[in-house]
């Protein structure tokens, strides 16, 4: 097969959605559809396995939310599907939004009953920056839900995106009869009884008068709901959906492995293969014949026999083959990998060629950083990594005199994976830890502890907001730094950081300082 074929039958997306909604159930069921995995509960009870098995997963297990996002591959009909997992839990939600800049579109999950939740709304934020197509499934019709059309004039205005339902539920709850699929014009009736596999839907027409025995007393209401949707709703079009512009929006119930199905075959049918991705100098096509990926994500201590990291490259464009020289942009320095892994459900394996879409796994000893780029010898950068203005703040001291140097390279290399950021005070050089959690000051104490037997301590700042500052006018830049002095520090890259102490003062200084921009992301 050659690359465009290759480029062709890949999806990779990521699914994601409040805690609770059922990402990770809907992402086991499309496992069970991909033949990955057999039974259900795989991929749950594979995270609680290797919680057991790995002392910094052990934060994972005792508090019973995923802190690590992984990448699960599967066959289905011809097309490779990658789906990239990304954690539930909030504290980690600038790990989710890296994840998002390097998939080709996403599946929300909404809980029928509860609707549009805060996670989702934020998460919502970065596809529509990154105008990634969005599919919605509103998951747990087999419970009690709120009035489909109230459901999707939430998803639109809430979400900020037109929605286009291509099914439609019969009832939900104990009275839930099933989900008639607009798109093939045909209804399934829900059953059940088998939560473990693959069933078969009962498929029946509009005008099939067993469909009456199946949904009785709800003929009519179908019926004029589906006429309201006709009414009220344009046409689905692909490429409204491609544009970011249109949300299709799917109903089921995950667990049931209810819907689950018409949402993969939809899937693959018309969510985008690999898209062109932005450098600092030019777009990148997935079809060009050289290598390009980036790293959007470094994993520590994956194998707790080995206390190294696994980098993901997403490939942008090429082939990428195993011991072939590749160029490390940052560095400058030419590279090979002997072991780089793929991603097949919850198994990961050496593999010898990858393409566009594709997500390998290179084994780093400390040298990778999020956001590094690799090609064949061009100078290329690739942009849309964000880094989001930290919302928490304390000074990290060193709580072992004897440790320096281990604190230091600590610090240094979970900055590199994008674990919180650092900020080194103007005014008397004191070290600050910004981050968007709460739960990100334990990981980093926790790991600097036992991955490199450092120890760290904490201490108070107030500070409301980090924000880095610009100006094409260098006197009134130099004037504002003076006024600010003690508020005033670098990020690692050396850049000015304003850490503004409350909302007023930064909204002070920004009416003050007309001539200076305040930016409330940077790319890594
Ligand atoms: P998340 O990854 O988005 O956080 O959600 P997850 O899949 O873990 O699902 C959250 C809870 O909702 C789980 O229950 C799960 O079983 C349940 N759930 C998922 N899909 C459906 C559905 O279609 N209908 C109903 N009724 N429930 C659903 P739990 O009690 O927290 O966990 P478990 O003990 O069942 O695994």
């Amino acid at each position: 097969m050659g690359l465009k074929e290759e480029i062709l039958r890949r999806r990779t997306f990521a699914i994601i959605s409040h805690p609770d909604a059922g990402k990770t159930t809907l992402t086991e069921k499309l496992l069970l559809f991909g033949g990955a995995i057999h039974v259900a509960g795989a991929v749950k009870s594979n995270k609680i396995r290797k919680t057991a098995t790995s002392d910094f997963m052990e934060i994972e297990r005792q508090r019973g939310i995923s802190v690590a996002t992984s990448v699960m591959g599967f066959e289905y009909g011809g097309i490779k599907v990658n789906i990239l997992d990304t954690p539930g839990h909030e504290d980690f939600a600038e790990d989710t939004y890296r994840t998002l800049t390097a998939v080709d579109s996403v599946i929300i999950v909404i809980d029928g009953a509860k609707g549009v939740e805060t996670q989702t709304r934020k998460l919502m934020n970065v596809c529509r920056m990154r105008k990634t197509p969005v599919m919605v499934f509103v998951n747990k019709l087999d419970r009690p839900c709120r009035d489909p059309f109230d459901l999707l004039d939430e998803i639109e205005t809430e979400l900020k995106i037109a929605v286009r339902p291509l099914s439609f539920p019969v009832s939900s709850g104990p009275a839930f009869k099933g989900v008639y699929n607009i798109y093939d014009g045909s209804f399934s009736a829900f059953t059940s009884n088998d939560r473990q596999t693959v069933s078969e839907a009962v498929k029946l027409s509009l005008d099939s008068p067993q469909l009456d025995e199946y949904i009785r007393p709800y003929t009519r209401k179908l019926r004029d709901d589906l006429s309201l949707v006709e009414g009220v709703y344009e046409p689905f079009e692909r490429e409204l959906y491609l544009a970011g512009e249109l949300a299709p929006v799917f109903f089921g119930s995950a667990i049931n492995n209810f819907g689950v199905k018409e949402l993969l075959e939809t899937f693959i049918e018309i969510a985008p293969s690999p898209r062109p991705s932005p450098t600092e100098t030019r777009t990148v096509e997935p079809t060009e014949p050289k290598m390009t990926g980036f790293v959007f994500k470094i994993h520590a201590n994956m194998d707790p026999n080995h206390r190294d990291r696994i980098a993901f490259l997403k490939i942008c464009s090429g082939t990428f083959e195993r011991n072939r020289n590749y160029f490390h942009v940052r560095s400058g320095k030419q590279m090979k990998f002997s072991s780089p892994n793929a991603f097949m459900a919850e198994k990961k394996s050496i593999v010898d060629f990858a393409y566009p879409g594709d997500i390998v796994g290179l084994h780093d000893t400390g040298n990778f950083k999020i956001g590094d780029t690799f090609t064949e010898g061009e100078n290329l950068k690739f942009t849309g990594i964000p880094s989001f203005s930290p919302e928490l703040f304390r000074y990290i001291e060193n709580a072992d005199p004897q440790k320096f140097k281990q604190l230091a390279k600590g610090i240094d290399q979970l900055m590199d994976e994008g674990v919180a950021q650092l900020f080194t005070s103007r005014l008397n050089g004191r070290k600050i830890i910004g981050t968007v959690g709460a739960l990100q000051f334990e990981v980093i104490q926790y790991r600097l502890e036992h991955e490199y037997n450092a120890l760290c301590r904490y201490e108070p700042i107030q500070i409301y907001k980090a924000c880095w500052i610009e100006s094409d006018n260098a006197e009134q830049l130099a004037d504002f730094m003076k006024r600010k002095h003690t508020n005033m520090a670098v990020d690692k890259h050396g850049r000015n950081v304003y850490l503004a102490d409350t909302s007023y003062a930064l909204q002070l200084a920004q009416e003050k300082f007309p001539d200076i921009r305040f930016y409330f992301t940077s790319e890594f």
